[in-house]
């Protein structure tokens, strides 16, 4: 099969295309013809040497596809050869097949081509772990994203907007900003113009937030405590802004804030399996009523991977950026 692997640490052109062999499936796994895969930050980190895969899965980078079913593993029971399917993988997206526990996978939401499809697993499993399940984002609660237009940020939008919460998203430009708006956020905060601790205590008389997801950290994280409602709750995804940082914890024991955070890919099979039958019952008959959708950046080639990421490197993208596996 053709695949595209990181032939060393280091920036966008290490990504070179080769031949492999097709994996095969054992116990409970399916192999997926791959149609399309997702490009997620985690890809870059793992290319720029920064995010080595767990022990035991593919060293191809691609954390999520969509395509059909083409073998089963002897304890596979749910799915058949020639479903339709997307999955979050444990790596080696990036090729035109690849393997995945069969719990891992999901239906391809009905009218779905198999692009979008490929855009969905990485972050609803994400979001859906992180705002509902660890954060437990309630109906009426206020919520905070940072990086509103990334792949995540635009999935944690329109899921806790779904859900009820009044939400406010972070962003770098006003054209981020607007995207956040047509998602359904009820404040947008550009934050090269605008404080968003002073806006979120402003819109609340002085509150704060119920829960705000961070992947930025650095000196978000003593702002995110200032920006917290008392007994908010505060979910770090990342650290783009550095993970060390000088934070008042004076507020966090005066807020009585809890401060969690949690990392997808190292977790179990089965603990990503009941994320996705989670997904399968709250979240799917949303996407299948495009209630709620992915938001598509740009599609490229496989074998333009390495544009793929430069686009992401660059930053102007909005939402998700897929590779197309034909
Ligand atoms: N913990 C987990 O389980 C998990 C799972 C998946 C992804 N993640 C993490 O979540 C983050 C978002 O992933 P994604 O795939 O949605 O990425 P993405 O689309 O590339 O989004 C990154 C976003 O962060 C914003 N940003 C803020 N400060 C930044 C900085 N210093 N450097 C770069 N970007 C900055 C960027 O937009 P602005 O112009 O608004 O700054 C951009 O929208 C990544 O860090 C990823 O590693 C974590």
């Amino acid at each position: 099969m053709t695949a595209i692997a990181i032939s060393e640490p280091g920036g966008p052109m290490v990504l070179k295309q080769e031949r492999r062999p097709v994996p095969g499936p054992s116990g409970g796994d399916i192999l997926i013809r791959v149609r399309a895969a997702g490009v997620n930050r985690p890809d870059v980190a793992q290319r720029q040497g920064a995010y080595p895969p767990p022990p035991g899965a593919s060293d191809l980078p691609g954390l999520e596809v969509a395509g059909e079913v083409a073998a089963t593993g002897p304890e596979a029971t749910r799915w058949k050869v020639g479903d339709k399917v997307c999955a979050l993988t444990p790596g080696g997206g990036y090729a035109e097949y690849c393997l995945t526990h069969e719990s891992n996978a999901l239906p391809v939401p009905h009218g779905f081509t198999l692009t979008e499809a490929a855009a969905l697993p990485e972050t609803f499993f994400t979001v859906w772990h992180n705002v509902f399940q660890r954060g437990g984002l309630r109906a009426g609660e206020s919520f905070l994203v940072h990086g509103g237009s990334s792949g995540i940020g635009t999935t944690a939008i329109q899921l806790a907007k779904a859900f009820g919460a009044r939400v406010f998203a972070t962003a770098g430009s006003s054209e981020k900003c607007e995207a956040c708006r047509t998602l359904g956020a009820d404040r947008a905060i550009n934050y090269r113009e605008e404080d968003f601790v002073s806006v979120v205590k402003e819109a609340t008389e002085g509150k704060g937030v119920d829960l705000i997801l961070d992947m930025v950290g650095g000196d978000y994280i003593d702002r995110n405590y200032e920006a917290a409602a008392v007994e908010g709750r505060i979910v770090q995804i990342a650290f783009l802004g550095g993970p060390k940082a000088t934070a008042n914890f004076a507020k966090l024991m005066m807020k009585r804030l809890v401060h969690t955070g949690s990392t997808l890919r190292p977790r179990t099979t089965e603990f990503k399996g009941q994320i996705a039958a989670e997904l399968e019952r709250q979240v799917w008959p949303l996407l299948g009523e495009r209630r709620v959708a992915p938001v598509m950046d740009m599609i490229f080639p496989l074998r333009d991977a390495w544009r793929a990421h430069e686009r992401m490197e660059e930053g102007q993208h909005i939402g998700k950026i897929v590779l197309d596996v034909g």
